[in-house]
């Protein structure tokens, strides 16, 4: 079968990887991919936002499934347009993808259906928005409604900064729609973890427990980022997972398909576990990136074969395989990451990975001549297995240390707590 997934970061990377293996794989594209997906597959330039054109060439290379990686993609209903024109693809449809393009959307469901998340209040004028922030106290959170590529959640520390928030959410309009409308959230403390799930409408499969590292500096300090690392499995009981389980993912696969939109793909819910016990902070509907390229270090099973039983409804009898080891990724980023930063710098390194348990996923890459060289913020996770945590952590910064751009910056503490 040939399959074409759609992204270019180190989560596409990783899932093109795994994809590649698969022994039903006979030819795999990747649009637009980056200079890592050009090892395990063919990248190419299509354009992406035009789903006329993604369908034009799943006709014309006979693709058998579609792989989604971005949130804006299923948010622009691509997976609708493919099933329309007859062509498989693994994620959810855009009303089942609202639950993470709409925060207002996702709280609504979240109430009614009893799923444990922060209290919350929704606006969608500013005047109105203005005169509650005054009313709550802090910190605050107010998050823009829609997509904002990772910018639309703000802990605002005073009143001032609140009021400044609304106003560039809301009256400048700096995510465009998305911020018109915004959600004020309790502030919540504690251990964030990411859940995933295999999700094929009806039946959901859990993932190993994992954690991604938002902030850029060491010790959770600094600004947020897509994710600079990501461990799995966090450890947890099997207590705590049966509730993840009975009170989050069942409820949101039988709400959804209730509600007439029955979820397909990877739910991935980002939890906090606060002293009053789990809440639910976002949902999003798609693999987590860097957590993808732990995972997909972990999975021993075919990854092809889960997507496609998801696609057709037929999860309940696939057993999926995970490996009893731990897996560490660090995010090697361009200095200046999340903020300005220059591109081009030639990295050095990659064609011997110091470690063996290692794998460099190429996130922000291009290829110049013979050359890899750096072509975003985020540009390299390098992704080790070890027997112990400890293995996985040393094994991953062996493989950091071995490798070399100008300005790179990466933490040095992804791998410290696997707990919670
Ligand atoms: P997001 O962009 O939605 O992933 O949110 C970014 C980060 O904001 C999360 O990883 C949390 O650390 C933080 N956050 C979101 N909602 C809350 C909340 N209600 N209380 C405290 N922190 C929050
Ligand atoms: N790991 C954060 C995200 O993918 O949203």
């Amino acid at each position: 079968m040939n399959v074409l997934v759609i992204g270019s970061g180190g989560r596409e990377h990783a899932l093109a990887w795994k994809i590649s293996q698969s022994p039903r794989c006979s030819g795999l594209f990747i649009a637009p991919g980056n200079a890592g997906t050009l090892l395990v597959g063919t990248n190419v330039s299509i354009d992406t936002q035009n789903h006329k054109e993604v369908i034009n060439f799943c006709k014309e290379k006979d693709i058998g499934l579609v792989v989604i990686g971005p949130d804006d993609f299923l948010a622009s209903g691509i997976v609708d347009s493919l099933h329309s024109a007859g062509i498989l693809a693994f994620g959810p449809t855009k009303s089942a993808a609202k639950l993470e393009w709409s925060k207002a959307f996702s709280k609504d469901f979240m109430n009614r259906h009893g799923i444990p998340t922060a209290l919350s209040a929704t606006f969608s004028t500013f005047n109105e928005a203005l005169a509650y922030s005054k009313t709550q106290a802090l910190p605050m959170v107010i998050k823009a409604d829609g997509l904002a590529l990772g910018k639309g959640v703000v802990i605002a520390q005073t009143h001032e900064e609140a009021e400044k928030t609304l106003s560039s959410f809301m009256v400048d309009e700096v995510f465009g729609e998305s911020g018109k409308t915004v959600v004020f959230e309790e502030f919540l403390e504690g251990p964030e973890i990411s859940i995933h799930a295999f999700c094929d409408g009806t039946v959901a499969k859990l993932f190993p427990v994992a954690r991604d590292h938002k902030r850029a500096g060491d010790g959770n300090t600094g600004a947020n980022t897509g994710g600079m690392g990501a461990i799995a499995p966090v450890l947890v009981s099997a207590e705590f997972l049966k509730e993840v389980e009975e009170k989050i993912v069942a409820p949101v696969m039988k709400g959804m398909a209730v509600e007439g939109a029955p979820f397909v793909g990877i739910l991935y819910p980002g939890l906090m576990v606060t002293k009053a016990g789990i809440r639910v902070i976002e949902f999003n509907a798609r693999f987590g990136d860097p957590e993808a390229q732990s995972y997909m270090r972990l999975l021993d099973s075919d990854l092809l074969d889960i997507m496609l039983d998801c696609v057709e409804g037929k999860l309940a009898g696939r057993e999926i395989h995970w490996n009893t080891g731990y897996a560490c990724t660090v995010i090697i980023a361009s200095g200046g990451y999340p903020g300005k930063y220059t591109s081009g710098f030639p990295i050095k390194g990659l064609s011997a990975i110091a470690d063996s348990s290692a794998v460099v996923f190429y996130a922000g890459t291009e290829k110049e001549g013979e050359e890899v060289v750096t072509a975003g913020g985020r540009v390299l996770g390098v992704s080790a297995l070890g027997v112990t945590p400890e293995e996985a952590k040393t094994n991953a910064y062996t493989t950091v240390k071995s490798l070399q751009f100008d300005g790179m910056q990466y933490r040095s503490d992804i791998g410290a707590n696997w707990g919670i």
